[in-house]
Parts: C-alpha cells; sequence; structure tokens
C-alpha cells in the first residue's frame, strides 16, 4: 500500500467530471481503494475521492466516526462507494460545518438535504443501495460531489462562515449565535 499524494484547490483534477469505474474487480482499482483508505486514515479524513489523488474516477472511501454508544467503543463505518448515484430523500435541509483535505485547514457552513438514497457498487463490485442521514448523508454528498467538479465552498451560500479551523474554534459559538 502506498499514502498517496492529495491534490489541493486550484488543481484542474478537481473541477473536471470524473468517469465510471468499468471493472471495479480488476487489480488496479484494488490497489487504489486500498491506497486511498490508507491515504484517508494517514491524513485524519472521514472521506476521499479518487478525483483527491488525481485519479478522474468515479469512486470513494469514508470513514465515519464511532458513534458514541451504550457501554463499549462501537467501531466507526468504513465503506467504499463506486458508481454512486444519490437522490435527496423529502425537502429538509441540515446546515453543517464541513472540511475537506483539499482544502486544508479551512471549514465552511454548508446547507445540505439532510436524508439521502443512494446507490452504487461496494469495495467487491456489488450492488447496493442504502438510506442514510447525519454525518453518512453528508460525506456521501460531498463525496459524490467532488466526482462532478464541485467542492464545497461552491455550495455555500454565506461566506462570513468560511475561514480557518482554528479561528473558527475560537469563535464559531459567537458566529453562529
Ligand atoms: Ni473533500
Amino acid at each position: 500500500m502506498a499514502i498517496l499524494k492529495i491534490a489541493r484547490m486550484g488543481h484542474p483534477v478537481l473541477l473536471a467530471r470524473a468517469a465510471p469505474v468499468e471493472n471495479p474487480a480488476s487489480a488496479e482499482i484494488q490497489r487504489l481503494i486500498a491506497d486511498m483508505r490508507e491515504t484517508m486514515a494517514d491524513a485524519g479524513g472521514v472521506g476521499l475521492a479518487a478525483p483527491q489523488v488525481h485519479v478522474p474516477l468515479r469512486l470513494f472511501v469514508y470513514r465515519l466516526p464511532p458513534r458514541p454508544g451504550g457501554g463499549g467503543e462501537e467501531p466507526g463505518e468504513e465503506g467504499v462507494v463506486i458508481n454512486p448515484e444519490v437522490e435527496p430523500l423529502g425537502e429538509e435541509k441540515a446546515l453543517a460545518w464541513e472540511g475537506c483535505l483539499s482544502i486544508p485547514g479551512l471549514r465552511g457552513l454548508v446547507e445540505r438535504p439532510a436524508r439521502i438514497r443512494y446507490r452504487g457498487l461496494d469495495g467487491e463490485g456489488r450492488v447496493f443501495e442504502r438510506e442514510a442521514e447525519g454525518l453518512e448523508a453528508r460525506v456521501v454528498q460531498h463525496e459524490t460531489d467532488h466526482l462532478d467538479g464541485i467542492l464545497y465552498p461552491m455550495r455555500m451560500r454565506d461566506f462570513r462562515y468560511f475561514g480557518f479551523e482554528a479561528e473558527l474554534a475560537r469563535f464559531a459559538a459567537e458566529l453562529t449565535r
């Protein structure tokens, strides 16, 4: 496995529409998935899309933090989504802070549909469909946007809520009051 170089905002690969993965079982795709997982873990991200590692294909990996549960440590959920399709469920929107490994150090407040249904292929190339809300819904939408050349600031409506992580940590409570 290898840690891959992450493209940062300004690199054209992040603005292009990525192509569908033709053969998820191929050695190249399986190696890419393993390398992306390692790269995401190394960078401390919750999601990483192939265009962020200079590969213009429709695939992303994610890793949700453990849910605070009764008693023990529930492990976080990890996944691979190939050729995703996302549809909102209902009209409800959710507002939350997002960051991106391609836009290091910054955070922005982004509104997105609160609940979604998404389908695609998993890491073994099996078709799946599921519904999501909360962080999973947000990560899936953020990562699928990467496959269409969309970065989260392009979804923002109010740039007062865009800033450096360190400053926001000090002033966020004040900002959103
Ligand atoms: Ni991102």
